[in-house]
């Protein structure tokens, strides 16, 4: 490949033959595609991450982990192309969330919103005489609980952002308060926290009980974010199957989700492959978004798919609907120079618009493993990226790296 600058760099996600250069290669077509230099780039050779700031971030650190950091293409979100950097080991997860997004790309790309970045602190309160009486006593003291909020929180006001609400809600032998906050670009799980230690007492004073647990619920469903996909049906299509008939494959697989806890879990965690890998490689807590997935699909009573899949006017057309806890800015981003790059990369600019290309991921994830279902089974592309990294394993072990 020739290395001389174009005179108008490429700009954009679609980057035919990607996958067959070099990674010197890559990292060439990625420096003319954003503002990275090749110093920024060198950042992912290590990692990301050194041991002596690994040892400032956790405790007991022997070393730092390392996981595979490619970068997904194709994917174009209200209208603006992305390149969207994903850090997973599973093979085939990065080539599939590529491919489906070129598939959306021909139906104009994903088209995503998301709410503003609410995040709720929960304050328990037991020993609770009349809950009835503690609710109306609270509610009525809403203002004073979200003045000390904003006490509790003066950067985070002066950003734009702080508590909004207070909402009491009575549980069997428990009172819990819950204080809706806007982390702006944070993730926020820090401020949450402070917030329901610093309102603990007073609550609880006004509750006439007993402060109990204080703590951000990951169940954020005030801080959804939903994404939509419509596929024309010519971009479906396989070599041994039409279009509409991988469109219906697809619809039914849906359907069968939808009416079965044990599908829906399988089909969530093809979701969450798009979505994991995005919000590793961007340095957030995907322990955090995982929970709130599975809360989510399952606050109805039942488990659910975190998206669904449809014909309309002859198109495919998927939805999905998720929390997105996550941030642009503090955590792991202040050590993760890795982290920061796979930000810069992106170019995004808020919490929300990370959190739509995350969905987007989730989507892009979801829409390649349906077809590949309902068309010739997930085995055929996947064992041939599967057996690449069993021979990376065997010519390791035939170095002499010890194996367990
Ligand atoms: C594998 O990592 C994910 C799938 O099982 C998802 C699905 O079944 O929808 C292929």
């Amino acid at each position: 490949m020739s290395v001389t600058k174009d005179p108008a760099p490429p700009t954009g996600s679609r980057i035919p033959g990607f996958y067959r250069l070099s990674v010197a290669e890559r990292r060439h077509v990625l420096r003319l595609r954003s503002d990275l230099s090749e110093e920024d780039l060198a950042t992912w050779e290590r990692g990301g991450l050194d041991t002596t700031t690994a040892d400032e971030v956790v405790e007991n650190v022997v070393g730092v982990y390392a996981l595979p950091l490619g970068i997904g293409l194709n994917f174009r979100v209200n209208g603006e192309d992305v390149l969207v950097p994903m850090a997973v080991e599973e093979p085939s997860v990065i080539a599939a969330a590529s491919n489906a997004a070129k598939m959306v790309r021909a139906g104009g790309g994903f088209v995503a919103d998301a709410d503003p970045p609410i995040m709720t602190a929960q304050i328990e309160i037991v020993g609770v005489g009349d809950p009835h009486d503690a609710r109306a006593r609270i509610e009525a003291a809403a203002e004073e609980l979200l003045g000390l909020a904003h006490a509790a929180l003066p950067r985070l006001s002066a950003r734009g952002g702080g508590a909004r609400e207070v909402e009491v809600r009575a549980l069997p032998g428990r009172v819990i308060v819950h204080v809706h906050i806007d982390c702006r670009d944070a993730m926020g799980a820090n401020m949450v926290n402070t917030v329901a230690e610093s309102l603990a007492e007073r609550v609880a004073g006004l509750a006439r009980g007993r402060g109990g647990l204080r703590i951000l619920t990951n169940l954020c469903d005030r801080r959804r974010v939903r994404v939509r996909a419509r596929v024309p049906v010519a971009a479906l299509a396989t070599p041994g199957m039409d279009g509409a008939a991988v469109r219906d494959g697809v619809v039914a697989a849906s359907r069968f989700a939808e009416d079965d806890p044990y599908r829906a879990a399988t089909h969530n965690k093809g979701i969450m492959n798009g979505v994991d890998a995005v919000v590793i490689a961007t340095g957030n807590d995907w322990r955090g978004v995982e929970a709130g997935a599975h809360s989510f699909a399952a606050v109805s009573g039942r488990y659910r798919p975190l998206a669904t899949w449809r014909e309309e006017g002859g198109d495919l057309v998927g939805a999905l609907e998720m929390p997105m806890a996550v941030g642009t800015v503090g955590g792991t981003l202040r050590a993760h120079a890795g982290a920061r790059l796979a930000q810069r990369l992106l170019g995004v600019t808020s919490a929300t618009t990370l959190g739509m290309v995350v969905g987007a991921a989730g989507l892009a994830s979801n829409l390649a493993a349906l077809r590949a279902l309902a068309t010739e089974g997930i085995q055929r592309g996947h064992m041939a990226l599967h057996r690449r990294s069993v021979a990376v394993a065997e010519r390791v072990a035939a170095k002499g790296v010890e194996r367990p």
